[in-house]
């Protein structure tokens, strides 16, 4: 195997400015339902996503967190708070997202600020997930050393015992963030490298859109 060699030349599509919304949220509902309605291998995550973020040095740290909730021009992801994340963004409240989805040739980035979301979010979230989730998220210190697989699946089991019969409570340091964006762009690639990217700038109150060289 050769890394160097491996290359894919991106055919399926163009973007024009035309093709897309004067509003960037509406057009990643579009395309967001393009991906997942697309015939998708059981596997794949539509709403999987790469979320960067930055200490007040700048050192930053990128991971895939699970997109959960669009709305009211927000896009929400739910985490532990005591996780490095969390703490880079406690300290540096600015963050960026990156979509990829092969299968339609397509990236979407999108950079703002992002707020922690309410308790009352937090709390509904975590009531809709299946209880193992539930009980996994009370048993992980999300990013800190454990000293093997087996402390944690000791802890697991104390934890199914003590909340038998009871529900799941929603940890304290659990919950969402919500990033509000300032710029989304979204990629459509194309052959020999001249992919079309379409970007939307907040301007004014609103969206200014600009064609980026690829
Ligand atoms: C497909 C996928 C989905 C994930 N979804 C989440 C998520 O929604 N929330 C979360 O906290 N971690 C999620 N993780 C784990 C994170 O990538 C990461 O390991 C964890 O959040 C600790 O990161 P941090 O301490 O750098 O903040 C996911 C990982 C993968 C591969």
């Amino acid at each position: 195997m050769s890394i160097e060699k491996m290359r894919r030349t991106y055919t399926l599509s163009g973007l024009d400015k035309k093709d897309v919304d004067p509003d960037p949220m509406v057009q990643f509902d579009v395309w967001f339902k393009q991906a997942n309605e697309s015939p998708l291998p059981e596997w794949f995550e539509v709403n999987a996503m790469t979320l960067s973020t930055a200490d007040p040095q700048g050192a930053v740290t990128s991971r895939v967190v699970l997109l959960k909730q669009v709305k009211e021009g927000e896009f929400y992801f739910f985490t532990n708070y005591d996780s490095i994340k969390g703490k880079q963004l406690a300290a540096n409240p600015q963050a960026a997202l990156c979509f990829f989805w092969p299968h339609l040739e397509r990236q979407i980035r999108i950079e703002g600020s992002v707020r922690k979301a309410s308790r009352a979010d937090a709390v509904a979230y975590f009531q809709s997930r299946p209880r193992e989730s539930q009980l996994g998220a009370l048993v992980s210190r999300q990013s800190s050393e454990v000293s093997s697989r087996e402390d944690l699946e000791t802890r697991m089991q104390e934890l199914i015992a003590e909340h038998e019969g009871s529900e799941v409570p929603c940890p304290e340091n659990w919950g969402g963030y919500a990033l509000k964006p300032t710029w989304i762009e979204f990629w459509q690639g194309r052959p020999s490298r001249l992919h079309d990217r379409i970007a939307y700038k907040q301007h004014d109150g609103g969206w200014k859109q600009v064609r980026l060289s690829p």
